[in-house]
């Protein structure tokens, strides 16, 4: 179902299940990335990591394996990091796009960008604003790939977060660190610390899709349909122009059109 034309805030685009919503995303993914291809351009990807994108970049890795979708022209820049962490950690996100996607591609490793938890804490603003720096050289970012945190966040911009917000390195909201605990040993193993791109970054980008699948429904009627404020970062996407919510029945099932 396609509610573009409706009242909300934010066009949404509603699937039966989680897996046909990704399907349709990797599509509109593989198409940008084509029709870039046949113009010559660089086709420069925003992502995310998180359980949300994985079926995504499931059906990239297929449409490239069985397809031939080539990802020789695509240049990636992630959203976010955890700090400190080793690259080489199950837990990093270097480590979950490398699995999930970059493996299995052939894309330039020279194009995949991801905020480092390695690099030195004293060097961390200047890396941040060197990652701003590389974004614009690429020609900014063609499509943003988002999820949502129960809190609203995205990327790690947390409740509170500034409009204006860059790259930085931000301390994470304890129900962050909760629910990210299922992937961990332990609370305690969570870092508390990450770098994240800002909401101006994610804004900049010419197109955004967010996904959300189950249980987020309460929080994407009130990005959706609330008023904007920095309680609910999500919220303040509905100042951007080309930004969809992809959502399942569950996840869509809080909306007052649904
Ligand atoms: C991940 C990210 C986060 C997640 C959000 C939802 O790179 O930026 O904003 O998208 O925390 O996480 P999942 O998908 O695990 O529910």
């Amino acid at each position: 179902m396609n509610l573009s034309d409706s009242f909300e805030k934010i066009p949404v685009q509603i699937f039966k299940s989680p897996s046909e919503g990704s399907i349709s995303t990797a599509h509109e993914i593989a198409a940008l990335i084509k029709e870039k291809q046949s113009r010559n351009e660089n086709c420069v990807l925003g992502l995310a990591t998180g359980s949300t994108p994985i079926k995504v970049y499931d059906e990239l890795v297929r449409l490239h394996k069985e397809d031939g979708l080539s990802f020789k022209n695509v240049i990636t820049f992630n959203l976010d990091e955890y700090y400190p962490i080793v690259k080489d950690s199950p837990n990093s996100y270097w480590y979950f796009m490398h699995k999930h996607l970059f493996n299995h591609v052939d894309i330039n490793p020279e194009n995949i960008h991801i905020p480092n938890g390695e690099w030195k804490k004293e060097n961390i603003r200047k890396r941040c604003e060197e990652y701003e720096n590389e974004i614009e050289a690429a020609g900014g970012i063609d499509l943003q790939l988002l999820g949502i945190g129960g809190n609203g966040h995205i990327g790690f911009n947390e409740p509170g977060s500034s409009l204006l917000s860059k790259t930085r390195l931000l301390v994470l909201e304890n129900s962050t660190r909760i629910a990210n605990s299922r992937d961990f040993l332990n609370l305690n193993q969570v870092p508390k610390l990450a770098v994240s791109m800002g909401l101006s970054t994610i804004l900049k980008a010419k197109k955004i899709v967010l996904l959300a699948w189950g249980n987020k429904a309460q929080i994407v009627a009130k990005a959706v349909e609330g008023n904007i404020t920095d309680q609910i970062p999500a919220s303040y996407l509905q100042q951007h122009n080309d930004c969809t919510f992809v959502l399942d029945e569950i996840a869509a099932s809080e909306l007052n059109a649904f």
